[in-house]
């Protein structure tokens, strides 16, 4: 089928889709959702079978649903409507939750049903859910909505809201105050739920020491004694504050502003001088597991074999990070061990440099230069491991250098529904580094190399072992992926070739490395990045600021919009001939 996904933006979601539904020989083209005439041009050019929304702010134009099966996808149970479904579902503590995919009609999320699925409920963050449960059931909704409109013979339901078995109602937009905190009275339990039920967008209000900025990503402390409301203690840049019953960890804050929007940093960051006298309370990555804490970098070990788990928020990881993984990779090193599993965080594997903070630097580009030689630093550090086979896990989606990071380990593993998008050049052409000129190639080959790179589209986990990027993918969630990774992982220790192994792996290095040094690589890659950081052209720099403001888009860029290239490159080449004006006035 002729598949248009129109959405807000290419979000995971989105991507998840585009990878599920090229894989089964449709073809998908997008487009984003900027305005009506825009998305009637669209659907015009393309003619789509069906419209595929996976995340829209806004209503689909009446001229487009009336005429095209529009499908929409809303994360909520049949007969929920409103833009905070999840967030209610979470402030409200509900044990199921579902995503339904109904026809767009001129009620918002009011239209005819055509598939819907149910899940149970984690105690996580919004974003969470939606880039894992409510990811999976939106697929498989998608999918079974396709095949019905194909068969030709379904009809989709409406909804029959006098029906005892819809438990779905009309919810309204969830409001700050009715996310707020109250300090004074809130237990810990319910100020997790609050900041979970808006996490990554768009956070609590809240006033911290006199800054007013939104809170993300909160954890639960048990041990730590204090005041509530108060600020107990700092941890990697994440600070603590009691409740009536204990204290929860929050590790971002987006400081509240009337003129250029803020955007998130590490709490400690975002209060700066506020923070006098508040102790810093380290925690060892390698200290046992003990009562409830927050801690990014964590290891644990068993059946002989090593885990290091990075839980960086949104998978960036800046300068600071990327030291203080290394010095764990070189500690779990010296671990009696012969496994070493790379477990990045459950949500995201890695997104590569930190572009909100280098964003927030003094100066960017610096920053961006400490930021990438960290980062190489670290995947050296992994290239270099002579004592232990490494595995990458990626439990969750990889975006740009981070992808390759996880190349620099011996194996790589994936969950099945992660997302990989291995390029660079949608950050205003960044060349990217982290030793990729040597990792990628040596899996995919040179061609293979200059398409994922130059196509900059997203690539599931079972197209990325067809290609090599990845060698094995399986589970179809973290939990059935975890134990697959560990049953793998200590197979691997236990091994009787692992000697074997291990030496084949250590000469294939010295091969390497005799014939092309990685120091060479690296010295070309950051030559390149450091004319995107340096350098007259200053695309990284816009690009990212984009990012980081998350400034709409004024277009669908057209390798993402398949419809559009074929007019663009007419218009190419009447504008190389000369008559352009023509065509503009005709
Ligand atoms: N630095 C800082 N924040 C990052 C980040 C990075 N490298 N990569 C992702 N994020 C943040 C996003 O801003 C977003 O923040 P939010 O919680 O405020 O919304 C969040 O992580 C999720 O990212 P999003 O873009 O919504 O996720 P996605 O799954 O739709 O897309 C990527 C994933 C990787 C394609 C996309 O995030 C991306 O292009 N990231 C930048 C990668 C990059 O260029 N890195 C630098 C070069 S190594």
């Amino acid at each position: 089928m002729r598949v248009l996904l129109l959405t807000h933006s290419f979000n995971s979601l989105a991507q998840r889709l585009y990878v599920e539904l090229t894989a089964r020989g449709h073809q998908v083209s997008i487009e984003f959702d900027i305005a009506d005439e825009v998305t009637e041009e669209a659907v015009a050019l393309f003619a789509p079978d069906v419209v595929v929304a996976p995340f829209l702010k806004r209503a689909i134009p009446e001229s487009v649903w009336s005429r095209h099966v529009c499908l929409v996808v809303h994360p909520g149970i049949v007969g929920d409507r409103g833009p905070s479904a999840l967030d209610w579902a979470i402030l409200e503590g509900k044990q199921e939750w579902g995503v339904t995919v109904l026809q767009a009609n001129a009620v918002m999320d009011g239209g005819d049903i055509w598939a819907a699925e149910a899940f149970p409920m984690r105690d996580t963050r919004k974003s969470s859910l939606y880039r894992n449960e409510v990811t999976e059931a939106a697929v498989r909704c998608v999918l079974a909505a396709l095949e019905r409109l194909a068969a030709g013979t379904f009809r989709p339901k409406p909804l029959d809201a006098s029906d005892p078995a819809i438990r779905g109602r009309p919810r309204p937009l969830l409001r700050q105050e009715q996310r707020a905190i109250d300090w004074s009275r809130d237990d810990t339990g319910t100020v997790l739920r609050k900041i979970r039920a808006s996490d990554g967008f768009p956070g609590v209000l809240d006033e911290i020491r006199g800054v007013e900025c939104f809170l993300y990503n909160a954890w639960p402390e048990s041990e730590l004694p204090g005041a509530p409301g108060e600020i107990i203690a700092t941890r990697d840049g994440a600070i603590c504050i009691g409740t009536v019953d204990g204290a929860v960890w929050i590790t971002h804050l987006k400081r509240r502003s009337d003129g250029e929007p803020g955007f998130k940093l590490p709490a400690a960051r975002v209060l700066e001088h506020r923070l006098q006298g508040v102790p810093a309370v380290p925690l060892d990555p390698f200290a046992p597991e003990g009562a409830a804490t927050w801690r990014e970098i964590r290891y644990a070990e068993a059946g002989g074999v090593g885990y290091l788990h990075f839980e960086f928020y949104n998978g960036a990881m800046s300068t600071d990070q990327c030291q203080r993984l290394q010095n764990a990779y070189a500690k779990a090193g010296e671990r009696p061990v012969k496994v070493l599993v790379l477990m990045g965080g459950q949500d995201f594997w890695c997104n590569g440099i930190h572009l909100n903070q280098i964003e927030a630097a003094e100066s960017p580009a610096d920053e961006s230069w400490a930021n990438i030689n960290a980062m190489d630093d670290l995947c050296l550090a992994i290239l270099q491991n002579r004592g232990q086979l490494t595995l990458a896990a990626m439990q969750g989606n990889g975006g740009a250098g981070g992808v390759f990071l996880a190349l620099a380990a011996d194996r790589v593993l994936a969950r099945e529904g992660v997302v990989l998008n291995p390029h660079y050049k949608g950050m205003g052409n960044l060349f990217g580094s982290e030793y990729w000129t040597y990792l990628l190639p040596r899996r995919v080959g040179e061609e293979r190399a200059k398409a994922i790179t130059e196509n900059r589209l997203p690539i599931g986990a079972r197209t990325a072992v067809e290609l090599g990027l990845v060698d094995e993918c399986f589970g179809a969630d973290v939990t059935a992926f975890e134990s697959g990774l560990r049953a793998r992982a200590e197979a691997l220790a236990a091994s009787p070739d692992f000697a074997q192994r291990l030496a084949e792996k250590v000469q294939r290095r010295a091969r390497d490395e005799a014939e092309k040094p990685l120091a060479v690589y690296r010295a070309a890659e950051l030559e390149h990045m450091k004319l995107n950081f340096y350098g007259f052209d200053p695309s990284y720099h816009v690009a990212r600021y984009h990012f980081v403001h998350k400034v709409p888009h004024a277009w669908t860029p057209l390798h993402l919009a398949a419809h559009r290239r074929n007019i663009w490159h007419r218009r190419q080449d009447l504008a190389g001939s000369g008559s352009l004006a023509r065509e503009a006035a005709s």
